[in-house]
């Protein structure tokens, strides 16, 4: 029989997670091309960010220079040992690889970069976990064939694949396919995921009322289809790689007791949270999504060979983005609140953050358990934190107590979830160092163990700093997860 385990396992992968197009700067250096990300301009908690789809030199593109980790990324990783990382999330930038999507050969430079990267990495004993797409593709894919709407792509993205995978294959062991794939289910997943450009809009979420749901969910079918054959390629070049789903969750709440918000809450569970995982872990779309893509009007482009393939490529592991749980009512009162790009209610039992996003511990618990009990296999969390606005004072210390209290209730969630049987194998935190914010492009908005000076107008000399929850962060991984402070 099993006994209840007590604590974090042994060997338990702490560290920290960040995508390419958020920390890596360098944006032409290398020969890298444009990717979808080096044409969204700088925004605010008010202004939405743009897409320009030339780029215009009186405009500030944070992704240009990121936190430059292009140049800093021996100091950097230097940071995360002395923190005592076991792993690491980071994502390689596709348009490094492929610099247009579609040459014969890749471009050496940028393997170049992420041999080095990956050198440093076990130079420090730090596990490398790397998404094969972050919300990057390059450029020239989108205006040649919009993107991921186009089935095409999936052989692109496929060829990038098996260079990198075939480049790493003893080398890196944890891979994610895509980031936070469900996103393509929502509006705002058009162009950050599927680099889908609408003509008559160029903000880079899109008007949420234009719908466009048939060539989103086709898009995202030709991702899981790319994943899956990401997969069956990687298990023939090394049967010992983990591949990975990756899944924006939000763990979803009625508003009341109403058997109506009850069933709703269940309808998004099965659709936005489970949906693609289903494919991915499971081989086959749920009953519950064919009749939502039926009622929706969806007819998707399914070939019998893309049947067979999911089949094939299924994940060993499931990892998931946990910021902000989701609250539905079918009679929503006027009070909605912001929550990862997307808008719910507000929960009244519940604190947001200074962007409005809601803050619940016990909502990563109960995910934990929801999708742990439906899948079995093992989980890792790999985003996960809070952004908020740090202030360095006059003696140079950043007192982020804000931020260690919310990932202390988080690490307390975890353990809980483990004692429930969940079987956990990893956390990292979004942004151990500060990045560039993915719906602000903001600076401001900080999620960082380490400060990196760069603020939202482009300035800052990029020094780094330790943060208060550098040195919590270090004492948690040093006693694995039981002195929490
Ligand atoms: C996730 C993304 O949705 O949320 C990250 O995978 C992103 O890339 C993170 O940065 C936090 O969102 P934001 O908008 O605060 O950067």
């Amino acid at each position: 029989m099993k006994e209840v385990q007590e604590h974090f396992p042994d060997g338990f992968l702490w560290g920290g997670a960040t995508s390419a197009i958020q920390i890596e700067g360098g944006y032409r250096e290398g020969g890298k091309g444009l990717s979808t990300a080096d044409m969204v301009t700088v925004g605010s908690r008010t202004e939405k960010r743009r897409v320009t789809r030339e780029l215009n030199e009186d405009v500030l593109y944070p992704s240009h220079e990121a936190i430059d980790f292009y140049h800093r990324y021996e100091e950097d990783i230097a940071l995360f040992a002395e923190m005592g990382f076991k792993i690491f999330r980071m994502s390689i930038s596709w348009s490094r690889i492929f610099p247009a999507g579609e040459e014969t050969e890749p471009n050496e430079a940028g393997l170049q970069f992420y041999d080095k990267v990956f050198a440093e990495l076990k130079k420090h004993g730090i596990e490398p976990l790397v998404t094969l797409s972050h919300y990057e593709l390059p450029y020239a894919l989108t205006e040649k064939y919009n993107g991921w709407a186009s089935r095409k792509l999936i052989d692109l993205f496929v060829k990038y694949a098996d260079v990198v995978l075939t480049r790493y294959k003893d080398v890196v062991k944890y891979w994610i396919t895509f980031n936070e794939i469900n996103c393509l289910l929502k509006p705002y997943g058009n162009y950050l995921a599927g680099g889908m450009i609408l003509e008559a809009d160029q903000g880079m979420f899109t008007n949420p009322n234009s719908e466009q749901r048939l060539e989103r969910i086709q898009a995202m079918h030709h991702q899981l289809v790319a994943s899956a054959r990401a997969v069956i390629r990687a298990r023939e070049l090394n049967p010992d790689i983990h591949m990975g789903c990756m899944i924006t969750y939000h763990t979803p709440y009625p508003y009341t007791c109403s058997p109506d918000d009850v069933m709703m809450t269940l309808e998004e569970d099965l659709i936005n949270n489970l949906m693609c995982s289903d494919v991915q872990i499971r081989g086959e779309y749920s009953g519950r999504a064919l009749r939502y893509m039926k009622e929706h009007g969806v007819e998707l482009e399914f070939t019998a060979e893309d049947e067979e393939i999911l089949k094939r490529g299924c994940v060993d592991y499931y990892t998931f983005s946990y910021y902000t749980p989701f609250t539905l009512s079918k009679n929503p009162p006027a009070e909605l609140t912001n929550g990862n790009m997307s808008r719910g209610i507000k929960n009244p039992y519940l604190q947001t953050s200074d962007w409005g996003w809601q803050i619940d511990a016990q909502g990563l618990r109960w995910a934990l358990n929801n999708i742990y009990h439906r899948y079995e296999i093992p989980m890792m969390i790999v985003e996960n934190g809070l952004g908020a606005e740090d202030h360095i004072a006059e003696d140079g210390t950043i007192a982020d107590d804000y931020r260690i209290e919310y990932l202390r209730e988080h690490v307390k969630a975890m353990k809980e979830a483990i004692k429930d049987g969940v079987e956990l194998i990893g956390y990292t935190p979004w942004g151990c160092i500060d990045l560039v914010s993915v719906s602000t492009g903001e600076m401001a908005k900080r999620y960082g163990m380490i400060y990196v000076d760069k603020h939202d107008d482009g300035s800052g000399s990029l020094r780094r700093l330790r943060k208060n929850s550098f040195h919590w962060y270090k004492q948690v991984i040093a006693s694995n997860g039981e002195n929490l402070g």
